[in-house]
């Protein structure tokens, strides 16, 4: 069997050395991948936005399965182009991808089916949106409509941080067409946590529950990032709090989906807020979590090629998903500077060193092989994953491989997991 994976990141790092472990997989390619993808997948020169492209070469290499990473070509209807195509492919429709591609979307399809409960209102005209920011008061969030890139939301202190970032929306263009609607919303507050599930569009199978660090420095300051760790399981998110928000959130949501007539089917990624009254839905993602995935797949005790293939036949119903008892922490060696401005090429060493230690992954997320040496090319440049008996044991691992890479103005949290243990 051929499998595509599309995409670059630690995510599709981590989705590739999951699937290669299927006895029934022949061969991964994955487009465009990175240099840590290249030892385990055929690398493809084509960017994950490049649908047609993509599309071509499943159909020149008959590719039996494609999954894809990252949300803009989900976004972009790369399923239904795959589709038309007669191409097998992982993941929701560019209809169903609304769940992430328009937070609009998402809130008034849970207020129409009563699914979640805060408030919110929905704006393309700014004095309407700050008259309503001033009725409410400030801390509240602002929030462009579609993909900005993780950047398109505001948690506003003030009333005129929340007016600015409205400006910016919908005056200044700041977000192009995916910033001329936008939402406000309450602010939620509590811990985060995230539940991803596979679903065939009636079957809900859930993954077991991760928690990402986002702020760049430790104690949670600084700007936030696309993840500078994670572990699972979360000991925040108890048996209640895990089966509320599958039976109470999600499954109402995939339910609701198939009665609009946009059935839901891929992975869906549940961002939750634990509130002192309760989970409530910080957003859906229309896709597996990067950094999340580097803790979830390893827990993984299955064949992912099976349940993805199950998924797309809508017999996802028919398997028994198990995951291990281990623990997993993800801890995200980055350039200095980021997420701002950050320096790349520089040489990685200490790979080796760990390579042959158990259970501990490298996963890559910014890296090319240049003049046969490993160098850095991204902000998040690798994901040191460790899995252990216990959450100690886990993050002691990954720190201890974390010591040993090293390239010139590495930068990590040093406080990953350490509220589990
Ligand atoms: N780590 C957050 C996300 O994947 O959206």
């Amino acid at each position: 069997m051929k499998i595509l994976v599309v995409g670059s990141g630690g995510r599709e790092h981590t989705l590739a050395w999951k699937l290669c472990q299927s006895a029934i997989v022949d061969q991964i390619y994955c487009a465009p991948g990175n240099g840590g993808i290249a030892q385990i997948a055929t690398c493809v020169d084509l960017p994950a936005d490049d649908l047609g492209g993509l599309a071509d070469f499943a159909q020149q290499e008959s590719i039996d399965l494609t999954v894809v990473g990252p949300e803009a070509p989900l976004v972009a209807g790369i399923v239904d182009l795959f589709t038309e195509r007669g191409l097998t492919i992982y993941g929701p429709t560019q209809a169903a991808a609304r769940l992430e591609g328009s937070k609009s979307f998402t809130r008034e399809l849970l207020r129409k089916y009563d699914i979640d409960h805060i408030r919110f209102e929905v704006f393309t005209d700014a004095a309407e949106a700050k008259a309503y920011v001033r009725r409410q008061g400030a801390p509240i969030v602002v929030k462009a409509d579609g993909l900005a890139a993780g950047k398109g939301v505001k948690v506003a202190q003030t009333v005129a941080e929340a007016e600015a970032h409205i400006d910016l929306c919908l005056e200044q263009g700041g977000y192009g067409s995916a910033g001329q609607t936008v939402i406000v919303e309450e602010c939620l507050i509590g811990q985060e946590c995230s539940i991803k599930v596979f679903t065939d569009g009636e079957t809900v199978v859930p993954m077991v529950p991760s928690q990402d660090y986002k702020p760049i420095g430790d104690g949670d300051v600084g700007p936030n990032t696309g993840g500078m760790g994670c572990y699972s399981p979360v000991p925040a998110v108890d048996d209640e709090v895990f089966y509320y928000i599958v039976n109470q959130l999600i499954r109402p949501t995939i339910a609701a989906m198939a009665a609009e007539g946009i059935p839901y089917m891929g992975t869906l990624y549940a961002g939750c807020i634990l509130t002192d009254a309760g989970p409530k839905l910080l957003e859906y993602n229309c896709r597996f979590g990067d950094p999340e995935t580097q803790v979830v797949l390893p827990r993984l005790d299955a064949d992912l090629v099976e349940i993805l293939q199950a998924t797309v036949e809508g017999r996802l119903g028919e398997l028994d998903i198990r995951w291990k008892q281990d623990r997993c922490v993800c801890v995200v060696l980055a350039s200095d500077g980021y997420p701002g401005s950050y320096e790349t090429g520089k040489p990685i060493s200490g790979l080796a060193q760990v390579a042959g230690w158990e259970d501990v992954m490298v996963f890559h997320a910014g890296t090319t092989r240049r003049d046969g040496q490993l160098v850095t090319t991204g902000g998040r440049v690798l994901g040191v994953t460790a899995l252990g008996a216990s959450y100690k044991a886990a993050r002691d691992r990954a720190y201890q491989a974390v010591a040993i890479i090293d390239f010139e103005n590495k930068y990590y949290r040093t406080d990953i997991a350490q509220r589990a243990v």
